[in-house]
């Protein structure tokens, strides 16, 4: 017996960054994510006679990125599996194996398309192996949220807004966007994402943060709604630019807004002064760009890759 799931990450726009509750992972603000269907994780279970769960990487001849975790890394997966195996009552040892249609350590955080996979492949071969029903979705992404906070979004599409312990789909005049993921800067040492949420709870700009993502995420949606594209790259440039500048100032700073990163910013937005128009950009917890653009902007994106981005690997 042996089951196989597959989940998509996604990228923040109003970021989740700062947590009223680490435990649970229940953040201090909302966010909303655009699901990202191209880049995949996908998760195979199948029981084993041992003591213990284990994590293999999952080979395969399709091209796929083999994924090398650490330790730590595997232990807090294997940890994620033993919560679901709690929900189903299930004593019985498994071998996860996982692998990535995207490259690792580039930028591109796996954890929200590994653990939604995860979570989604534990409930396929749990509820089969003890005869019980699936989970419902929201079920799902409120326990793939305790694995790892944003996996939560990857449970809808094409827009998720994660409020509290509620995850939704928001249906917007935008369901299908161009995306490219821009490597700018590979080698710059990553602070993960839960120490982040960590560590920007020090920084003085903390206070009024919550306060500030709010009136971007209302923003957001209205603008979102009336089609307000210039509106939008205005409030999501700003709304990255707050969580770097908290990165930037907790009490043991760290940073990914490298002179690459300030350079090809800043042709996206040359680009935008002379056309009033352009790719919504935004930056997660690396030195990485993320560029959304709408479908009728197709010849802009391929563009872009050939001039502005042309140093850079773009995926
Ligand atoms: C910067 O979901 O990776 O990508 O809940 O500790 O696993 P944990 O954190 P994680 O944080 C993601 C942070 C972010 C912004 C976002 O995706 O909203």
């Amino acid at each position: 017996m042996i089951w196989e799931a597959q989940a998509p990450s996604n990228i923040a726009l109003i970021k989740y960054m700062g947590k009223q509750d680490a435990k649970r992972n229940l953040p201090d603000n909302a966010s909303l994510s655009y699901t990202l269907d191209k880049l995949i994780t996908t998760v195979i279970l199948e029981p084993i006679e041992s003591e213990q769960d284990r994590w293999e990487p999952l080979v395969s001849s399709s091209g796929d990125h083999p994924i090398s975790l650490t330790q730590l890394a595997v232990d807090r997966f294997l940890q994620h599996l033993n919560l679901m195996k709690q929900q189903y009552e299930y004593t019985g040892s498994l071998i996860v194996r996982s692998k990535n249609n995207f490259p690792q350590g580039v930028g591109i955080a796996s954890s929200a398309s590994s653990f939604a996979a995860l979570t989604k492949c534990a409930v396929l071969a749990l509820s089969s192996l003890t005869d019980r029903q699936p989970l419902s979705d929201q079920a799902q992404a409120q326990l793939s949220r305790r694995g790892s906070g944003s996996s939560c979004r990857s449970f809808y599409r094409p827009w998720c807004l994660w409020e509290e312990d509620e995850v939704s789909v928001v249906t917007t005049p935008y369901p299908c966007l161009i995306h490219q993921v821009v490597l700018v800067d590979c080698e710059v040492k990553l602070v993960s994402s839960s120490e982040a949420h960590q560590r920007v709870r020090t920084s003085p700009h903390y206070a009024g943060r919550p306060a500030r993502a709010q009136s971007r995420l209302i923003n957001l949606l209205e603008a979102l709604n009336t089609q307000a594209w210039d509106r939008m790259y205005e409030i999501c440039y700003a709304e990255f630019m707050d969580m770097h500048r908290l990165f930037e100032t907790a009490s043991t700073p760290f940073s990914y807004m490298t002179t690459r990163c300030k350079d090809l910013l800043e042709a996206v937005a040359t680009y935008w002064r002379e056309k009033k128009d352009g790719p919504l950009v935004t930056m997660d917890a690396g030195a990485t760009l993320h560029l959304l653009y709408r479908p009728d902007q197709d010849k802009l994106a391929q563009t872009f890759k050939e001039t502005v981005l042309k140093k850079h690997v773009v995926l």
